[in-house]
């Protein structure tokens, strides 16, 4: 096992928050607070707001993401956006399969698959999040979960798309909660993930894939979780809309 075989990387999620000009001000508040990063910095922001965070982002080192993708590059899906559409602008990464999208958006391991290849073959890094709820945990079923969430995302994805994934495991009791897992639980569940990547494509493969946990990371906690041998970094959503503590995480992931 060896962590840096991995890049880490540290992507807020805004989630539904910001207007254009706002997202513009807090990129310009962080882009000072995280220049030195060793990890990679990321964005993930309402697609309304990409053009400005693009703008604003410009030669810093935060790329800029978006929280879905459409699995089709045209046609009528009113409301949907594409791929494509996405990489025009300038766009590097796509959140998929973020358990809000599952949960009130009627988002399936199915879905998450079609969107992910598509987001893979316009050449967009995608964030895959998987995770279980309580009752799925206190069932006993989250290794069985999180092996499947991530083998049914992964679904006809190749090893060369692969080096553009990212999983995060984001337990679904630990988002927006402020609950978070312990650090032994995150690691758990980044390690579940990761032999799921190890029986599909092999062991060594799994060791290069960056594993992210998410919910409910902050400023205090970050620094435990992402010490362990498996946590490759953070998926952070309340956090990453104060530049403070967001600009802590992301110092906590370049030691
Ligand atoms: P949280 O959200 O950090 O606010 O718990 C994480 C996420 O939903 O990605």
């Amino acid at each position: 096992m060896n962590k840096s075989l991995r890049k880490a990387v540290i992507a807020g999620n805004w989630k539904m928050n910001k207007t254009p000009a706002e997202a513009a001000a807090l990129i310009n508040e962080m882009k000072p607070l995280v220049a030195d990063a060793d990890c990679d910095v990321v964005l993930c922001v309402p697609y309304v707001d990409i053009p400005a965070a693009l703008e604003a982002a410009k030669g810093s080192n935060i790329k800029i993401g978006a929280e879905n993708v459409h699995f089709k590059a045209s046609g009528a899906y009113t409301g949907e956006i594409s791929a494509e559409m996405l990489t025009a602008l300038g766009v590097e990464y796509v959140v998929i399969g973020h358990s809000e999208r599952r949960q009130y958006f009627g988002e399936t391991d199915q879905t998450v698959n079609l969107r992910s290849l598509a987001a893979l073959n316009a050449g967009l890094k995608a964030i895959i999040c998987v995770g279980e709820t309580l009752e799925q945990r206190e069932l006993g079923y989250t290794e069985t979960l999180l092996k499947y969430q991530t083998k049914m995302a992964l679904t006809n994805v190749t090893a060369e798309q692969l080096k553009n994934v990212i999983i995060a495991y984001e337990p679904v009791w630990a988002i927006g909660t402020g609950v978070t897992a312990t650090d032994d639980q995150a690691n758990e569940g980044n390690c579940y993930v990761r032999q799921a990547i190890a029986e599909a494509y092999g062991a060594d493969v799994a060791e290069t894939v960056t594993v992210q946990y998410g919910g409910s990371m902050n400023a205090k906690n970050a620094e435990g979780l992402l010490s362990k041998e498996h946590v490759d970094g953070g998926l952070i959503g309340g956090a990453s809309l104060k530049a403070a503590d967001f600009s802590v995480i992301v110092k906590a992931a370049s030691k």
